[in-house]
């Protein structure tokens, strides 16, 4: 027993401490699974360090107040290059004070996690309490959760007699997400930001709800110690790090303070890269015994200083408002502003998603707006500003423009749809996003053919429209600049390998409005060729699994226009696939029974495994109801999950779908009908 818990416990750090795991999930459970089985038969040898025990404790009845060993300070902000050779200056005119005369600084730069201080007590190796920081003397004991938190260590070889260590519990961005759409779904409130859902979390009596809360740590500090001495605050880190703690690593030592400030800018630059929430980076002073000396001035410590980032939004002026054509010719609206740094960011365009959006916003170009940078790295305009929406006199709002910008041919807007639209089919900018899309990875995946390659297709007449593809030679792309014979005639073999590109990829890659991947497949399954869908009438579209009878309306729609049937005979001309192959589904294993998915699966893609679905005469659908058979989940599912088990709609895994696609329904279901 003792040697499986120190087993799990390796695996278990690698897994959620590094990121890195060295076994695959069934095995980790398989030996949680035997040490539960050895506990159930020597109930005497349980005991609270197992790593089965993390989420047995009895709800607390409160959260009982205790007294930090030593206060958990907080940090004095630093905005800019200056204030930081300030706090340099006044460190070292106190330690000249002592007697130190030219001290020789080492800087620590760690990211400042937002999320919440906590200490952890490890006595004789073994996690005794966790307590938040509450006003940095007396804190709420939480012990309770987190020991619900695999990244944090019940056990700790080699630790000293007593051992405090500091971190910032958090939810990272990715699955704060997930929470809050399963809290949605739930038909719970959702929370503010990651922040206030890891505080809420770690303060619940029950630890049960903290253990489905997605949490995790980063640790940054090693408090007060018995038998454990360090010259360094890295060295700390390094010793946290090896015995088992979360500690980054991109937590960098440098030499002066202007690697330090780099360093910072650094941070504020990855900030929309990393996977967790932060508001600035940490400036740590490294030798110990220069801290010790620097002691504190109040609650901040005058060692550290916390690098805070400039504000994520800005108010500057709206140009003006542009559109965008797609591939089916809906102008998309976007705004082009006074440059301005958000986030420490220089922003000039932003994303306005549609005519509504832009309406509902009441934007005016010649006014300020506020412009923000949230999570995402794409910016928005918020609203106008404050102040000018109370002016009587405001300028025009901007509408769609009554001719295409890129082709001049006059817009059209159709009754009941959200797009104004640019009726050209030989738009060459709807040409060209049609191409971007047609070639694309989930379209008909031609390798070697990107944006750039398109555009130069484009420019030099050889490719106009899909179908053109096809009629490529690659003398033709010799002529051009940036191939060579080698890359030529690769690229015509990728172009000849798409025509093996089963019909529902063909379809998806027509670029029907609403035909999306999902849908192009259940088309594909449903009609089984081209001319069945083309005589198709609206009210059989609607039939297909996700369409309804508004999208069947504009799906035949979109299908009678005589551009769409020139591209679809051009393209059978040249070879494609507008039939499904293979044998009728209907005999497969899985005929009749319907799939949604959700997750990464550990083997094949979700794009692999609905193909193995659909080949064995299953449907997949895009979505999840009462009348779906399976959901099919892997790693880290979406929201599907929880409708399926509020639904009863049973849960499988990829193993079980492999057994389902063996025809061996007996184990998925009970013994076969006929
Ligand atoms: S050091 C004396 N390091 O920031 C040292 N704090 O404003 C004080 N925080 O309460 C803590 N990341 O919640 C430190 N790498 C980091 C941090 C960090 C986030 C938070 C912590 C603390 C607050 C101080």
């Amino acid at each position: 027993m003792l040697q499986l818990r120190r087993l799990i416990a390796y695996h278990a750090h690698r897994y959620y401490a590094l990121d890195d795991p060295e076994i695959g999930d069934d095995a980790y459970d398989a030996l949680v699974e035997e040490l539960k089985q050895l506990e159930a038969l020597h109930p005497d040898l349980r005991s609270t360090d197992s790593p089965t025990q993390r989420v047995g404790a009895e709800p607390v009845s409160e959260l009982e107040k205790v007294e930090h060993l030593e206060p958990m300070l907080s940090l004095a902000n630093v905005h800019s290059e200056p204030e930081v050779k300030a706090w340099v200056q006044r460190m070292e005119g106190h330690l000249r004070r002592e007697g130190i005369a030219e001290p020789r600084f080492r800087f620590v730069v760690e990211p400042k996690v937002d999320g919440l201080a906590i200490s952890l007590l490890y006595r004789d190796g073994l996690l005794e309490r966790g307590a938040t920081r509450g006003n940095g003397v007396m804190g709420e004991d939480v012990t309770h959760n987190l020991r619900t938190i695999e990244a944090i260590p019940l056990v700790v070889d080699g630790a000293p007699a007593l051992l405090e260590v500091r971190g910032e519990i958090y939810i990272s961005t990715h699955d704060f997400a997930a929470l809050n759409e399963r809290q949605a779904q739930a038909g719970l409130s959702t929370f503010m930001n990651p922040r206030n859902a890891a505080a809420g979390s770690i303060r619940q009596l029950d630890p049960a709800l903290a253990a489905q809360r997605p949490l995790s740590i980063w640790c940054y500090q090693v408090g007060v110690t018995d038998g454990l001495t360090f010259q360094t605050h890295f060295e700390a880190l390094t010793w946290l790090r090896c015995h088992g703690f979360r500690v980054n690593d991109d937590i960098r030592l440098l030499d002066t303070e202007q690697e330090a400030i780099a360093q910072c800018e650094e941070w504020e630059r990855r900030r929309r890269e990393i996977d967790f929430e932060i508001d600035g980076a940490v400036i740590k002073v490294d030798d110990l015994e220069l801290q010790r000396r620097l002691g504190a001035v109040g609650r901040e410590p005058r060692w550290a200083v916390a690098w805070k980032f400039a504000p994520s939004t800005a108010v500057t002026t709206l140009i003006g408002v542009h559109w965008n054509v797609g591939k089916s010719g809906d102008l998309h609206p976007y705004a082009e502003l006074a440059p301005v740094t958000v986030g420490g960011v220089v922003i000039r365009q932003a994303t306005l998603h549609n005519e509504e959006d832009l309406e509902r916003k009441d934007l005016r170009p010649g006014e300020e707006v506020i412009v923000l940078r949230a999570g995402e790295v794409i910016p928005q305009v918020v609203s106008p500003a404050p102040h000018v929406v109370e002016r009587s006199e405001r300028p025009a709002k901007p509408v769609p423009p009554a001719r295409c910008p890129f082709c001049g041919t006059p817009t059209i807007k159709m009754p009941g749809s959200v797009f104004t639209r640019c009726p050209n089919v030989a738009c060459p900018e709807r040409r060209r996003q049609l191409l971007k899309h047609f070639v694309s990875s989930t379209a008909m995946d031609i390798d070697g053919l990107g944006e750039k390659q398109v555009a130069m297709l484009q420019q030099h007449r050889l490719v106009e429209t899909p179908p053109d593809l096809y009629a490529l030679t690659a003398e033709q792309l010799m002529a051009l600049e940036g191939f060579g014979e080698v890359s030529s005639r690769k690229l015509i073999s990728s172009i000849e390998a798409s025509k093996r590109r089963p019909f529902a990829r063909v379809l998806f890659a027509l670029g029907i409005e609403e035909v999306g991947e999902v849908t192009s497949r259940n088309l594909a399954l449903g009609f089984r060729d081209i001319d069945s869908l083309l005589n198709a009438g609206a009210d059989e579209i609607a039939q297909t699994p996700g369409v309804g009878r508004k999208t069947a309306a504009m799906i035949r729609h979109q299908l009678d226009e005589p551009s769409m049937r020139e591209l679809i005979d051009r393209l059978r001309a040249a070879g494609l696939q507008f039939a499904e192959g293979g044998p009728p589904p209907r005999d497969g294993p899985l005929a009749g029974r319907s799939f949604a998915l959700t997750g990464t699966l550990p083997i094949w893609s979700r794009e692999q495994a609905s193909e193995q679905i659909q080949a064995a005469g299953g449907r997949v659908l895009s979505d999840i109801s009462a009348k779906t058979d399976y959901l099919l989940a892997g790693d880290r599912p979406g929201s599907k999950i929880d409708r399926a088990q509020r639904l009863k709609v049973p849960v499988i895994d990829e193993r079980q779908l492999r057994e389902m696609l063996q025809g061996d329904r007996q184990s998925a279901e009970g013994p076969a009908e006929s």
